[in-house]
């Protein structure tokens, strides 16, 4: 699109309803803050710059909007209704855009095409055009007032007429103003209705009354959903969740139980992964083509390749690799570790900060000792190296290429290339003692019973 375009993101609020600490806009939709998904359909919209109008939390809110666009951040300082926090912006209004578009900070939702339909209505001539949706329980929300195809007024609940509010075309909230026209038509604006606030809708009015055109487009009501409540979070939270697992299934990944699987923004999976149930995706994975997600896995931070199987019940934490064709099974814990290509972890392990090369087999219940409770140490275990079950590898430590190590073994020390290292002391048998060890235990249960203990 040749014409610019400035965003104003309105996200002043208190957050009252979310009885939280931090502003609501701040809060996680598919791990992301909701400002965030805002931001980043105006970003896909075009927009050239953002104004954030900002309350409580302003560095924070600021920084989660930080997306890749240009961020001003305006304070409001009073809350007296969304033109005055439009006008919040005016300075960076009045530096001229062809198209301001004005956007709630806890919509996360919006979808992009919808604020690219309100921009081309602007280039096609419209002064301010209104994002409406329809729905059967319209309460609360300002009504949308048609006339010979212009709109022309929006008339908030407490102020509508009983014949206004059995409309069901409603304010979604969202709306593009011409930039030549925008604060003109913000100053007009007066706080004289029934919450005594300058509403932002009453911008619609104005246009039509100095001859403007003044139109409606439609998007979803999904799209609009604004979050006040946390309830309305977990809402939102699941319209979101089941929109991208249906993007990644049409894109070639394999769920067999999609409502179970849990993903981030910026969720990576290439065609022809499956994916078992109940898993969750944190933030920052990738999953090649041909890895299987078993069951009941939690992941965040990892890369896996091509070919992979994890799980089921496998915990990746950030920083876990996972080569081509390697394998991490049930009960083990992955962090900050590379597991070589072909590699197997296959059963109860914790392998952290670690390389463990191509081949390798980590038995099972084989621990990485990282931690000395202080520092954070590296293990080092050579391509084709076996480590037996229930070896404690006490970091920093390197077990050599093709090299073994006894099962139970501690290592403490390097273990060279093709070497085998017992680590552990050597096992004694004596001769019939079992039975001896059985009388004793008797008699010592004997003479317990008649102390009466
Ligand atoms: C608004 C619309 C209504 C629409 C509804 C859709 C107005 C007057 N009404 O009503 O027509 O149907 O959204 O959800 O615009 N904000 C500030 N500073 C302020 C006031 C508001 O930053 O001084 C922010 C809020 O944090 C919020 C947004 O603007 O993100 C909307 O304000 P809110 O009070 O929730 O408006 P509604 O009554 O829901
Ligand atoms: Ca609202």
């Amino acid at each position: 699109m040749a014409r610019n375009c400035l965003a104003v993101v309105l996200a002043a609020g208190d957050s009252t309803r979310m009885k939280s600490s931090v502003s609501k806009v701040l809060h996680p939709v598919g791990n992301w803050p909701m400002i965030a998904h805002v931001v980043s359909a105006a970003q896909s919209a075009d927009v050239d710059a953002v104004a954030l109008v900002v309350g409580r939390d302003a560095d924070n809110v600021a920084a989660a909007a930080n997306t890749g666009l240009a961020v001003s951040t305006w304070p409001q300082t009073e809350r007296l209704g969304t033109a005055h926090a439009v006008l919040a912006a005016r300075d960076a209004i009045a530096k001229g855009y062809d198209d301001i578009l004005v956007i709630f900070g806890d919509t996360p939702l919006i979808a992009a095409k919808s604020l690219v339909s309100a921009r081309q209505a602007i280039a096609d001539g419209a002064d301010v055009v209104v994002i409406g949706f329809r729905t059967d329980a319209p309460d609360g929300y300002g009504r949308l007032i048609e006339r010979g195809g212009q709109l022309a007024a929006i008339r908030e609940h407490r102020d509508a007429t009983d014949a206004e509010r059995a409309i069901t075309f409603c304010n979604g909230g969202l709306m593009a103003i011409s930039g030549d026209k925008a604060l003109r038509l913000l100053d007009a604006v007066e706080n004289n209705n029934a919450k005594g606030e300058f509403y932002l809708t009453d911008i619609v009015e104005i246009a039509r009354a100095e001859g403007g055109s003044v139109v409606a487009v439609e998007a979803s009501a999904q799209e609009v959903l604004g979050i006040n409540t946390r309830v309305e979070l977990a809402e939102v939270e699941a319209l979101w969740q089941q929109k991208r697992r249906h993007e990644l299934m049409i894109a070639g990944v394999s769920m067999s139980a999609p409502e179970t699987v849990f993903v981030s923004h910026d969720t990576m999976i290439e065609a022809d992964v499956t994916i078992e149930p109940n898993v969750t995706i944190g933030p920052g994975v990738t999953i090649r083509s041909g890895a299987t997600i078993r069951a009941f896995s939690h992941l965040e931070g990892a890369t896996i390749d091509a070919g992979c199987t994890v799980g089921p019940f496998t915990r990746l934490r950030p920083g876990a690799e996972l080569q081509n064709g390697s394998k991490v099974g049930n009960f083990c814990e992955i962090k900050n570790a590379v597991i070589g290509a072909g590699a197997k972890v296959n059963h109860l392990s914790y392998v952290g900060d670690a390389d463990i090369g191509a081949k390798a087999n980590i038995g099972a219940g084989t621990i990485t000792c990282n931690y000395d409770g202080i520092n954070k140490h590296r293990t080092e275990v050579g391509a084709g190296a076996f480590v037996g079950s229930n070896a404690a590898l006490v970091a920093p430590v390197r077990v050599g290429d093709d090299s073994y190590v006894a099962s139970g073994s501690v290592v403490t020390m390097e273990v060279p290339a093709d070497a085998v290292a017992f680590g552990r002391a050597r096992q004694t048998n004596k001769k019939g003692a079992a039975g001896k060890l059985r009388e004793r235990g008797l008699a010592e249960k004997a003479r317990r019973q008649k102390a009466g203990k």
